[in-house]
């Protein structure tokens, strides 16, 4: 029996918090993507060639966001360049509004937001349609500024996100530029199997939560600060798995390269500092180990999530395995439920962090 929920459904339910709803709802939401993008015999639909016609065009694409959004976009990049070969850069969009960035000939801009009113986001956009380039917003609002100001948008379809911390966006921002991007350059293996095995594997691992309720209880107690560390594609996602601790349990988190960390920051590390590694990329598998032996050789306590053919004994979870591309959506989700559980352990307020806010409209 499997309790289907309706990412629509703007009601708690259940649920102590919304954040935990929301990581649930992550399985539906692959679900509900794949089945707007893909007709019954697998062909891409909802993607005009308006769209695609541009995005070929151009001979390069400036993905511009914030925060979560932001993070999306790092996971957003390889797809863009490995599949449909146009070189993608990532940029914050404070940053850029103020600082713009050397551009290309033909640049092509894509806006990631979950609300659609980051006033940060805004500002890029205006400026850059003050100069004549195209953009195209994926939202998770529709009807937002963002979308009604570019000259296209599409969908991110996670269904009403309340919780302040971005969990369901984030994957369902991941999932449709994978999507997009094999619109205009094919990925080399069927992304919409794919898919439906995404969502059945997120629900593997929602299913596991006692797991992870263990792991924040005993890794983060009395912890003042911790990292995320991991290489290629669990770069990015480490920025992310940082993020969400952070921001609702107040542990100091850094995510972090972890060949980066050798040139400074381990320095940082002392007696029992929680080290997160995760461990999906096979390229880079080794490096990882070696580095994760580094920091633990300095006191460092070492967790390890690692995807199931790179699992060693010891490791703290092993991850299902899906195309080692689209392991990003499946090792966030680890960290998205660290971070719940360690928050309640805090007895702190989950889905609503002192200082922050849901929609930031102001700059
Ligand atoms: C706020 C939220 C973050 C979000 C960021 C960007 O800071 O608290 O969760 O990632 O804005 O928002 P957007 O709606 O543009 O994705």
């Amino acid at each position: 029996f499997t309790l289907e929920i309706d990412p629509e459904d703007t009601n708690k339910g259940a649920y102590p918090y919304y954040m935990l709803k929301e990581i649930d709802e992550q399985a539906v939401v692959a679900r509900n993507i794949a089945a707007h993008y893909f007709d019954e015999d697998g062909n891409l639909q909802g993607i005009g060639c308006a769209i695609t016609d541009r995005m070929q065009e151009a001979d390069r694409l400036y993905i511009v966001a914030a925060g979560t959004s932001y993070h999306a976009g790092l996971v957003g990049k390889r797809y863009f360049e490995q599949w449909a070969k146009i070189p993608t850069e990532v940029h914050i969009a404070s940053e850029f509004a103020y600082d713009q960035p050397m551009l290309s000939e033909k640049p092509f801009f894509i806006f990631l937001s979950q609300s659609g009113e980051t006033a940060d986001s805004r500002e890029v956009l205006d400026n850059v349609k003050k100069q004549g380039y195209p953009a195209l917003t994926l939202a998770n609002v529709m009807n937002s500024t963002l979308t009604r100001e570019a000259d296209f948008a599409l969908p991110v379809l996670a269904g009403p996100e309340i919780a302040v911390a971005s969990t369901k966006a984030y994957t369902a921002q991941v999932l449709v530029q994978a999507i997009l991007a094999s619109a205009l350059g094919n990925p080399g293996f069927d992304l919409k199997a794919e898919l439906a095995k995404v969502a059945v594997e997120i629900s593997a691992i929602t299913d596991e939560k006692e797991s992870f309720k263990q792991i924040a209880e005993t890794a983060l107690k009395g912890q003042k600060s911790a990292f995320y560390i991991g290489r290629g594609l669990d770069a990015a996602v480490a920025l992310e798995a940082a993020l969400k601790l952070k921001e609702i349990s107040y542990v100091q988190t850094e995510g972090f390269a972890a060949g980066e960390l050798k040139h400074g920051t381990i320095s940082l590390i002392e007696d029992g500092t929680p080290v997160f590694a995760l461990l999906t990329q096979e390229k880079t598998a080794g490096l990882l180990r070696g580095e994760v032996a580094q920091v633990a050789a300095r006191g460092a306590n070492t967790i390890i999530l690692a995807s199931e053919s790179l699992a060693k004994e010891g490791d703290a979870f092993v991850l299902p395995e899906v195309n080692e591309l689209l392991m990003p959506i499946l090792a966030v989700i680890p960290a998205q439920l660290i971070a719940y559980y360690a928050t309640l352990d805090r007895g702190l307020d989950v889905d609503r962090p002192r200082n922050l806010a849901k929609s930031v409209t102001v700059q």
